[in-house]
Formats: C-alpha cells, structure tokens, sequence
C-alpha cells in the first residue's frame, strides 16, 4: 500500500483500508475502488493523505502496533469524555479506561513490532488522533523498558490526556494556520499548566498521571516550559511522552505542511537526543521505528528499485526488499525478495518520493 495526499487521488485507485471523516463516519471500505463521487467525497473532507495499493506491490501491507478499529475507538471515547467535560466540567474518565485497557493488551501482545506508519486523520480532529498516536508510541516504549500492566494503564490515561488543556482552546486558535500572536502564544504555552489543574481535580486520576500533562513539554536541557525542569526533575512518565509526542508531530500532515517520512523524522529525532529528550528513551524508541516502512520504494545503489517488505527491529537499516526494476529501471516480470542482511555491499541510496512512486505504479501494463 502507498500513502497519497488527497490531491493526487484519481478514479480507479484502490482504498487500502478504511477511509473516515472527523465524525468517524465511513466514507469508503477497505479495497474498494475509488469513483470520481468518492474521490470528490474524500478532498472535501479534511484528509490530508489516505493509503491506497499500489499496483505494482498491490499484496503489500504492514502490521500495525494497534488494530485501526481500535485506535479509531479511543479516539471517539476522548472526543466524548472532553466534550462533556467542555459541558459538564466533569471528566468522566470509565469509558476512556476501557478502552485503554484494550489498547494496553493489544500493544503488550505487539511489544516487538515496528511502527511503520500513522493513522490517517483529518485536520480537524488532529488533537485527538494525536493524542492516541501518542499514546501509542508512549505505551510501546514503556512495555520494553518492562513496565507492569497497571503501570502502563496509568501512562496510558496521562499519554490520551495529555494535552487535554489545549482542547480546552477555540477551535480557531487550534487551526490556526499563520503565526500566533504573543498573547496566543501565551495561550498555548499554558496548555501543560492547564492541563494539569484539570486532571489533578479528577479523584481517580493519580498525581504521576496529571503530571505528564505539566511536563510533557519539558526538556532534558531545562529549556523547556512550563518550568524549566531539567532532566533529574523530569519525570520518566513525561520523557517517555515527550518522545512519542516528538515523533507524532513531525509525521503529521497538518494543514501547511506535509507530514516527514519515517527516515527524515528518524534523523531529525536522532539530533535531539540530551537536548529536547532523554538520549535511552530515544534511542530505545528509535528501535521500533522503521525507517524504511514496509510499502516504501527505495533505490538501491546498483541502480534497482525495489519496494520494502519486511523489517525487523534493530535492522532497519536492512531490509526485506522485492525488486521492481533492473538495473536501467525496466519493470521485471518476475519480482525476487532479497534480504539486505544478506547483500552487505548493497546499499538504499534513497526513497523515493510520493509522486515518483505513483507514476512508477502507473507504467503497469503500458
Ligand atoms: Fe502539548
């Protein structure tokens, strides 16, 4: 499967999963192909990208850390519980702790997978979407540095609720999509602060919990805010979220930028080692994000393109490849597998970018 932004969707693409809007109501199945009224339906909505299969690799698809569905359902279950907080300024933290305890299971179940890509959201229910990533990512960390399940359950709420003072601003100043003036800034910037007050009222809700959402912006240098805290002061409950909140944010597709690809987010994770987050928990992280997802399409130095198939932790850097081109680029009838463990002297030169994938996809039977 292949990653498309919204705008290069044409009739005859094939969904390769399931398409919601922000409502989570479902605008097309898993393996349907697309009509012009579909296409047409998804660009209005606030999608940035959706997966559709690739004609030349249409067998393709990554496991994932968590099930779409059950992603999909802890976003719902937060959208309900804060906006009857927004109502009732009661945060009725039940239903979000059963869907948790799922999440918690299945990821415990998944602890050696590799997160190979994000979840399709749209722009308007990113907080939220995010806010599961999040999660995610946080609870992936925490079951190989072997947390205990109620542990992780804790991490979880926090990692959902974390920027739960930053739901609490309008809509306008969430989508903003220019510069924030000094005083909404300062709004922003209050969001680890409010966040706290919220969650510290909540009984059930422990205090370790509620301080991941005063400390995930925090950094290791002690420049972060609100505090200043340094390392030593950090808690590791919010320098485990500030990694995976770190890495969500960069893969994003948000309104005025297109989400990194997994190798560039790799990078640029790689440099914020002991000045933004703790150098371990990075470095354990690190080991679980494939930098060639499966679905890439990657050159190799001998001149062949090839599309990932398997990657296994700690190789990332070597992996699973089925080759699509000769050496002069010529599509191969016959496609072979290749393990890059195997080939130590051949090397991924790059990945190729969206729009170069789709028209190697589009030469099939011309
Ligand atoms: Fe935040």
């Amino acid at each position: 499967m292949q990653r498309v932004s919204v705008g290069f969707l044409e009739a005859g693409m094939v969904a390769a999963r399931n398409v919601h809007s922000a409502e989570g109501r479902l605008l097309v199945t898993k393996d349907t192909v697309l009509s012009e009224a579909m296409v047409a339906n998804i660009q209005k909505t606030s999608l940035g990208s959706i997966y559709v299969r690739n004609p030349l690799f249409q067998d393709i698809e990554a496991e994932e850390v968590v099930t779409e569905d059950n992603r999909r359902k802890a976003v719902m279950a937060l959208k309900s519980a804060v906006t009857a907080y927004q109502k009732t300024k009661v945060l009725d933290i039940q239903p979000l702790k059963k869907v948790l305890r799922d999440l918690v299971v299945e990821i415990i179940r998944n602890r050696d997978s590799m997160i190979h890509q994000l979840d399709m959201r749209t722009y308007q229910d990113y907080i939220y979407a995010h806010s599961v990533n999040t999660c995610v990512l946080s609870v992936l960390i925490a079951v190989n540095l072997d947390y205990p399940e109620a542990k992780l359950t804790d991490l979880a709420l926090g990692t959902m609720l974390h920027d739960i003072g930053m739901m609490m601003l309008p809509d306008a100043l969430l989508l903003k999509m220019g510069n924030l003036t000094p005083e909404e800034s300062k709004l922003v910037q209050q969001h680890p602060e409010d966040g706290f007050n919220i969650l510290r009222t909540v009984r059930e809700i422990p205090i370790t919990v509620a301080h991941i959402a005063y400390q995930h912006h925090e950094r290791v240098d002690g420049k972060g805010y609100p505090r200043n805290l340094f390392a030593d002061k950090i808690l590791e409950f919010a320098k485990v979220v500030a990694v995976a909140d770190t890495f969500d944010a960069l893969v994003s597709d948000r309104p005025y930028r297109k989400g990194m690809v997994p190798h560039e987010a790799y990078e640029v994770m790689m440099a914020l080692a002991d000045s933004y987050v703790d150098r371990d928990i990075l470095h354990l992280f690190l080991t679980h994000v494939a930098i060639y997802p499966v679905g890439a399409v990657v050159q190799l130095d001998n001149g062949q393109y090839g599309v990932v198939t398997k990657v296994l932790p700690r190789l990332q850097t070597r992996p699973y490849v089925r080759l699509l081109t000769d050496r002069q680029g010529t599509l191969l009838n016959e496609q072979t597998e290749i393990d890059l463990t195997q080939y130590l002297t051949l090397m991924i030169t790059r990945v190729l970018k969206e729009k170069e994938v789709f028209e190697l996809g589009k030469t099939v039977g011309t």
